[in-house]
């Protein structure tokens, strides 16, 4: 609980690619739903993006465009602390003196590490990809976040993330609050539209995958309209993996225009095949990114504006994360420096 009785929420996301509809209907939507409730931070969380290798000015680019994307959905930096990872120092110093702590053994169980690692050569595996779960420990625990809105795939990251908080408190005293995770309401799910039984990801090469924030309406078309499918007919909400592609639209199309799934199906019921049902979810993403990229592109054309943003929220972040650290040097038993006059 901070000083205005608000629960504080913390989450992130990497600038290793750029956002999809998935991060929106999946994510920063949710994020924008709670920044009234909520002691909001939310961070470019740019040291997990190199945990595996990526291009500096690329790195630096997408930075700013996922901070930019933030603004743009409606997240308010009058309400939401909005800030680079890196530019709080702590998160790396914090995620080093929990790395001391950390169970190679608990590291190692990860599902993330073990099916990243397992498609990398051994000499380049980093040894920040194992460390991951450390430092995004370390970006909760900063703030004594209470709660953290995460998907699915995330989810044995924030049970280490109070594994650790526990361990840390029973060794030296009572220090970081547990986080709970924040799951958001069923439906926001977004799959890959040419492989529509994983998760749609930002940083997946193939042209046809994800629907990005930022794609012209064109584009957007032509890539629902290219959407895997199957061979029938019907157009209903289903779990079989079959009708994996047919329930991702209808998906993407519910979470845009709401409503329960029998009045979405019963909108589809006079369709002629799956075609219509394409041009509907093409125009419904279309209506939901056209105005995001105009905000986009008034934020990114005012001089300034985001830097300002990222300084200030930088600063609001260190002054929590900075007292909190202090404390746990403290308990682990390091030295204060004094400071030099
Ligand atoms: N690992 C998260 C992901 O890939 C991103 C992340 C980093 C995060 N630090 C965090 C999410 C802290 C929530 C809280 O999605």
């Amino acid at each position: 609980m901070t000083e205005n009785g608000k629960k504080r929420v913390l989450s992130g996301i990497q600038p290793s690619g750029s956002l999809t509809i998935g991060n929106y209907l999946g994510a920063l939507r949710q994020w924008v739903a709670v920044q009234d409730d909520y002691d909001s931070f939310f961070c470019v969380v740019d040291l997990h993006a190199i945990t595996v290798p990526q291009d500096p000015e690329t790195l630096r680019q997408k930075t700013r465009e996922v901070a930019a994307l933030y603004l743009a959905v409606g997240i308010d930096p009058e309400r939401a602390t909005i800030f680079i990872q890196s530019h709080v120092p702590a998160h790396s110093e914090l995620a080093w003196l929990l790395t001391c702590l950390a169970p190679l053994g608990w590291l190692n169980r990860m599902t993330q590490f073990k099916d990243k690692s397992a498609k990398m050569k051994q000499d380049s595996i980093g040894a920040g990809l194992l460390n991951y779960p450390t430092l995004m420990a370390a970006d909760i625990l900063l703030y004594q976040a209470e709660a953290v809105p995460v998907g699915d795939d995330q989810r044995q990251h924030l049970e280490f993330t109070r594994d650790l908080a526990q361990r840390f408190n029973h060794l030296y005293g009572e220090t970081f609050t547990i986080p709970e995770a924040m799951i958001p309401p069923a439906g926001a799910r977004v799959m890959g539209l040419d492989e529509p039984t994983k998760k749609m990801s930002k940083s997946e090469d193939s042209e046809y995958h994800a629907v990005y924030l930022l794609d012209p309406p064109a584009r957007i078309r032509k890539k629902i309209m290219r959407a895997v499918t199957d061979s029938g007919r019907e157009i209903c909400f289903s779990d079989d993996p079959e009708k994996a592609g047919v329930n991702n639209l209808l998906t993407i199309y519910q979470a845009i225009n709401g409503g329960t799934r029998e009045e979405v199906e019963t909108a589809f019921a006079a369709a002629r095949g799956y075609g219509d049902l394409k041009k509907a979810v093409a125009e419904s993403v279309v209506g939901l990114l056209e105005p995001l990229q105009e905000r986009y592109n008034e934020i990114m054309a005012e001089e300034g504006y985001l830097d300002d943003i990222l300084a200030h929220g930088a600063a609001r972040a260190a002054a929590i994360a900075n007292a909190t650290l202090a404390e746990v040097r403290d308990r682990m038993g390091l030295l204060a420096p004094r400071s030099h006059s």
